[in-house]
């Protein structure tokens, strides 16, 4: 485990916020055993995590057997952050969230058995997202700038490392693994086809009037309000603002310059070219 700044530490090319983590937890998890009934939602950062997160509990709930947890980061926990809790020994079904690459999750998900959901959301939302975030979570630096934020993020020397090679590895090795992958801007444009797209994935066979439950509990003013959802529960010495804040696509367009906009779009070439990946964010 290297310290790479203040804030950051990286271990096998990813980087952590100090403190949260070790290196002997990030291994225990090639371990982790799987069981067949697990659904993992796996996203970077600021991609819609929490909203997925009040999606599929929604969705769980409504289908029944769902043990009950006080709010949804108890319900669906960052397996990367064990923070104490023996969420390995739950009783089944278990939900998981995290922002791992597939080298360091579970080897037991190539199974196929588990269920994977990836998020994706424009890497530009994502960066002012980002920055608006990271200015009020304890765990992470506060921007000195955009711009130095803006850098930071291109060169992977954020939280969770660089979204371009998250996106690529998740790509890369997607035919490992049982996985459904959405986008922040459909969830957005079309809420209640994301929800049956993930109906179907996990395979509950909900009502319409059930569908129409979930895609109410999942708007962002509902969330807003949801004290389950809206990780308000959180102390506020450790987030001084809101996980909701916008919510809304292309919101980038405010914030960043032509040649900072034409930069992403150089890299995603660059980067990502290759993968004939139809992104829909424009
Ligand atoms: P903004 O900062 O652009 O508003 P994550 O959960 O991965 O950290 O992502 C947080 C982003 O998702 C925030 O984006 C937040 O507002 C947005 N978000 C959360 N719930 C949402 C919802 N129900 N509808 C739309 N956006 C939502």
């Amino acid at each position: 485990m290297e310290q790479i700044t203040d804030y950051l530490c990286r271990y096998k090319n990813y980087n952590f916020p100090i403190g949260l983590i070790t290196a002997e937890y990030i291994d225990s998890l090639q371990s982790f055993e799987i069981r067949d009934n697990d659904i993992f939602l796996v996203t970077y950062p600021k991609s819609g995590t929490i909203w997925t997160q009040q999606i599929i509990i929604s969705i769980c709930e409504l289908d029944g057997g769902l043990n009950e947890y006080p709010n949804n980061s108890e319900q669906m926990p960052w397996l990367e952050y064990p923070e104490g809790r023996d969420y390995y020994l739950r009783p089944s079904p278990r939900l998981f969230t995290s922002h791992l690459t597939p080298t360091l999750l579970p080897l037991g998900l190539k199974d196929k058995k588990a269920k994977i959901i990836y998020v994706m959301r424009n890497p530009k939302d994502i960066i002012v997202s980002y920055y608006h975030f990271s200015a009020v979570i304890k765990d992470l630096e506060t921007p000195k700038s955009f711009e130095h934020f803006f850098e930071d993020y291109m060169t992977g020397n954020v939280n969770s490392s660089s979204w371009f090679d998250h996106i690529r590895e998740w790509h890369s090795k997607k035919d490992q693994y049982n996985i459904l992958f959405l986008t922040y801007e459909d969830m957005s444009l079309d809420l209640k086809t994301a929800v049956t797209k993930i109906c179907t994935f996990l395979g509950k066979n909900l009502s319409e009037a059930a569908i129409e439950q979930v895609v109410e509990k999942s708007t962002f003013k509902t969330m807003k309000k949801d004290s389950k959802a809206n990780y308000k529960f959180l102390p506020e010495t450790r987030l001084m603002g809101d996980f909701m804040r916008k919510g809304k696509i292309g919101d980038w367009k405010n914030t960043l310059t032509a040649a900072q906009s034409e930069r992403v779009d150089q890299l995603l070439q660059e980067r990502l070219g290759d993968l004939s990946l139809k992104f829909n964010w424009e």
